[in-house]
């Protein structure tokens, strides 16, 4: 990212002449199907939204979750099998909401080999970390709608064939995890979670995990190490988790808003969820806007919204308007700059996104507006990356550094013209040569 975005924001540090040929190449490898519809997304309506109570305004416990709907029919669905559900989830064109946006009806798929059970247990883990800097949706459904997750926790294990869940929280949600332990304490009382969950002759268990607050342990194979008590460092794969994961047997390891859509999509069907937003980027999404806008927020919107009307419609626009945009975030810092031409055109989705050469990531949005000094604000992320590294490979644990010291002398004026050149010399150095993506995303 760093490289990237200080390509964007190059302009203010050498002459367009002495700019890769490399970027030009990659400017033009478009991804996106083309969109058939001339329709624009967004201005999603209340009938079709799924967080009812993303704003805590209603009571989060059973009762309230009961009364928007929740647990409706949960044991039919239970009844229908894994097949149908994996199916439904495929029709869905869900696609993982904790970053990389890899099909998760394909991906809880992988848990069902064909040759049946090898008489191992088999784990559903939810990935409720959180640590992206700009990120903060799956801790509103944790704080005011959790049923919905302990809900989508039972379906997707019994999509997978796992008779247990293990939640995994970052330590410092002390109030998302005590919400999360009442709706399970609650769900257990009712019958709806435990021995013949919702009376459906399935087992299901579902735990909390406290985490202790490292970036690194959103990192699946990070996370798993540290939920089985050692330090949160990602193993090498393969073997990938849903071949050898939490204590050596099949894990799936799925973000809480993935997990938390599920119930409405398999209650509505996987069409209706696919009738939202373009081609290959369906249905609707928490979006975090952060930054120099009038009104920043967490909303529920329709996937594919053109980023301005995200920004206009659901934060009162640009502080000082919009013409006071220097660039935009799209996706947590871990994905690269746009700036303020590009987030003109640009589509909230994993393709438009894409094609703009940044990506849609956790679909937290960070706005600059032209008060921000752009090296500073770099130099701040690269040091997060710096912070947050494991230590693991080499080209990570020293880049990162290098990285951050060059940053830091830009800032401060003390850079040479050449160690702009040296930045992506070295992002190219490290990119690739890694175990985890750690520093695909800081380079
Ligand atoms: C450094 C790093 C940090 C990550 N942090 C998170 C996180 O906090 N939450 C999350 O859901 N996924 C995070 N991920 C992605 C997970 O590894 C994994 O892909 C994701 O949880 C899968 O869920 P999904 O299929 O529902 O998207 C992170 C990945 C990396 C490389
Ligand atoms: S890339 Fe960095 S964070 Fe990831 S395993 Fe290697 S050292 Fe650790």
């Amino acid at each position: 990212m760093l490289a990237a975005t200080l390509r964007r924001s190059s302009a203010v540090l050498r002459p367009a002449a002495v700019r890769s040929p490399l970027r030009i190449q990659r400017a033009t490898l478009a991804t996106a199907a083309p969109d058939t519809s001339s329709r624009t997304c967004g201005g999603l309506s209340d009938q079709d939204r799924i967080f009812t109570n993303l704003y805590g305004k209603h009571d989060f416990r059973l009762a309230g979750a009961l009364k928007r709907g929740d647990w409706y029919k949960t044991k039919e669905i239970i009844l229908k099998g894994d097949t149908w559900i994996i199916d439904e989830m495929k029709a869905s064109g869900l696609r993982g909401r904790g970053g990389a946006g890899f099909p998760s009806g394909l991906k809880w798929s992988f848990m069902n080999k064909p040759g049946g059970p090898d008489g191992r247990p088999r784990y559903l883990v939810v990935n409720a970390d959180e640590g992206e800097p700009g990120t903060c949706k799956d801790r509103e459904i944790m704080r005011h709608d959790p049923h919905k997750l302990v809900e989508g926790c039972l379906l997707a294990g019994r999509a997978m064939n796992a008779n247990a869940a293990y939640i995994y929280i970052r330590g410092e949600f002390y109030n998302e995890a005590s919400h999360l332990q009442e709706a399970i304490n609650e769900a257990y009382k009712a019958g709806l979670i435990g021995k013949n969950a919702c009376g459906s002759g399935f087992d299901f268990d579902v735990y909390v995990h406290r985490g202790a607050g490292a970036y690194i342990c959103g990192e699946e194979t990070s996370l798993i190490e540290s939920i089985e008590g050692k330090a949160g460092k990602p193993r090498l794969k393969p073997p990938f988790p849903a071949d050898v994961g939490l204590f050596g047997c099949p894990t799936t390891v799925a973000n809480v808003e993935t997990v938390a859509v599920a119930p409405t999509i398999l209650r509505r069907g996987g069409s209706w969820f696919a009738g939202m937003g373009r081609a290959r980027n369906s249905g609707t999404k928490l979006f975090c806007i952060s930054g120099h806008v009038n009104n920043p927020c967490t909303v529920e919107e329709e996937m594919s919204i053109p980023l301005r009307d995200l920004i206009e419609k659901h934060c009162g626009g640009i502080r000082g308007g919009w013409d006071n945009l220097l660039g935009i975030i799209p996706g947590g810092s871990s994905v690269p700059v746009l700036p303020k031409k590009m987030c003109e055109e640009v589509l909230m989705d994993f393709d438009s996104l894409r094609d703009a050469q940044s990506g849609l990531g956790t679909a937290a949005v960070i706005v600059m507006d032209k008060s921000t000094d752009i090296v500073q604000a770099i130099s701040r992320l690269s040091a997060f990356y710096q912070h947050e590294s494991c230590g693991q490979c080499t080209p990570c644990r020293e880049g990162t550094g290098w990285l951050a010291n060059m940053m830091r002398r830009f800032e401060t004026g003390d850079a040479k013209m050449s160690e702009i050149d040296m930045i992506e010399e070295l992002s190219r150095q490290i990119e690739g040569h890694t175990i985890c993506a750690l520093v695909r995303t800081v380079t």
